[in-house]
């Protein structure tokens, strides 16, 4: 059945063409068409156009006087399949303790890791299904999903098989992520290599046959997992044909970006910590660039430098890390507001990161990400504002009136 908005004060984000992802000054374009309509059938966007040109105003219609839509946010990094939550953490570092002498003392991951194991595959289920209706509820149309909490064979496939219970249950996309090398666990101490072994050469494969995951990622950082370590996994990925989205940068930079490059990931996530030479590597390549300012909020720690990103012509995009320890918050309305607050993005190009650079960082851009013709009708309704700049200003207002997955209202 057709369903015909009418009156839309502002339609935001409008491409006739379908576009990969927008870079450098492209980014502080945003199109709209003011007191527009929209019309979804089968689940996509069928037209648009202004009021003036609307087709049949005889049929039942949705009148959205004063109020805006976007398409939905495209959340290209997350962590929301995870047992339990680190608040005691949270109450440490408030404290005093870094998150290094809180990992350094066995807490961080490797305390998400001892909860996920003590967790039935469907108690992870049941709490991760809520998060992820909760960030649909917020605006979130499309979502990637990392393991990386079970350290174990068991443990990564029960999170994958989690992710793919939440695929077949959800009519957003979601994309998988493999994240074995997030931490090294206790009983590997010592034994980096055959860690790596375990998961590259016992569980991959594995993954790979049963189709668990769409990505491979590594957390390449000081005390974790060296540029070298992080080659090794993209090569693995790369010969099960998986492609590679990696944790970079987030407190040291030693090399990541480059490596990231060098293996033509899709994306090199978190970069707080840029070198000039990082920036120069990203460009004329494929690898999108990916802030995770809702992480620097909750640790404190300095925001990806967008400015010198986009001056340097080169892409970004906006994804919440929700997770327990770095970014207990999926709501990709507070990132946007965040990039703009403290990240100097203006809030065109915030939502071009939010929006059609994410849904490239989930190979996704065919579907996602703009209102096109022919993609899918995934979209916000606002409640009635200003301007759509009034989204991020007002930030931690709840703004959104409606979502629609497939054009249906969630
Ligand atoms: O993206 N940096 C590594 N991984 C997560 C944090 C994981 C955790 O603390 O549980 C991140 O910030
Ligand atoms: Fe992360």
């Amino acid at each position: 059945m057709p369903t015909l908005f009418t009156n839309i004060k502002e339609l935001v984000q409008v491409r006739e063409e379908s576009i990969d992802f927008l870079s450098g000054a492209a980014m502080k374009e945003l199109p709209t068409i003011k007191n527009a309509y929209l019309w979804v059938e089968d689940g996509l966007i069928k037209d648009y156009g202004p009021m003036a040109s609307c087709p049949d105003l005889s049929i039942e219609h949705i009148d959205l006087t004063g109020k805006m839509i976007l398409p939905s946010w495209c959340d290209s990094h997350s962590h929301i399949v995870y047992a339990g939550n680190r608040e005691s953490e949270f109450v440490d570092r408030i404290n005093g303790l870094t998150y290094a002498e809180i990992a350094e003392r066995g807490g961080g991951i490797l305390n998400s890791a001892k909860t996920l194991r003590a967790t039935s595959e469907d108690a992870l289920y049941e709490q991760s299904a809520i998060r992820l209706e909760r960030v649909i509820q917020q605006g979130t149309g499309a979502i990637e999903i990392k393991s990386g909490y079970g350290l174990t064979i068991e443990g990564e496939l029960k999170m994958l098989s989690v992710i793919k219970r939440l695929k077949e249950h959800y009519s957003i996309p979601i994309r998988a992520t493999f994240l074995g090398a997030h931490a090294i666990p206790m009983d590997y101490k010592g034994r980096k290599s055959a860690y790596l072994s375990m998961m590259t050469e016992e569980l991959l494969p594995r993954i790979v046959e049963e189709d668990l995951a769409d990505y491979i990622d590594v957390f390449c950082e000081q005390g974790y997992f060296s540029v070298e370590d992080a080659e090794r996994i993209m090569r693995a990925g790369q010969q099960y044909g998986l492609r590679s989205k990696i944790h970079v940068n987030q407190f040291y930079a030693i090399g990541g970006v480059q490596a990231g490059v060098a293996h033509n990931a899709l994306s090199v996530d978190h970069l707080e910590v840029l070198r000039d030479e990082d920036i120069e590597s990203l460009k004329g390549s494929n690898t999108m660039p990916v802030a995770l300012p809702a992480c620097s909020y909750f640790l404190s720690i300095p925001y990806t430098p967008a400015r010198r990103l986009l001056d340097a012509g080169l892409p970004i995009a906006l994804a919440s890390d929700y997770n327990p320890g770095s970014s207990p918050c999926g709501n990709m309305n507070f990132v946007v507001s965040a990039a703009c607050i403290k990240m100097k993005m203006t809030p065109e190009e915030a939502i071009n990161a939010a929006t059609i650079n994410g849904a490239y960082a989930m190979d996704l851009s065919a579907e996602m990400g703009s209102i096109t013709k022919g993609k899918r009708a995934n979209f916000m309704v606002t409640k009635a504002i200003p301007s759509y700049s009034y989204l991020p200003y007002s930030f931690g207002e709840q703004l959104i009136s409606e979502v629609y997955v497939n054009g249906v209202l969630f």
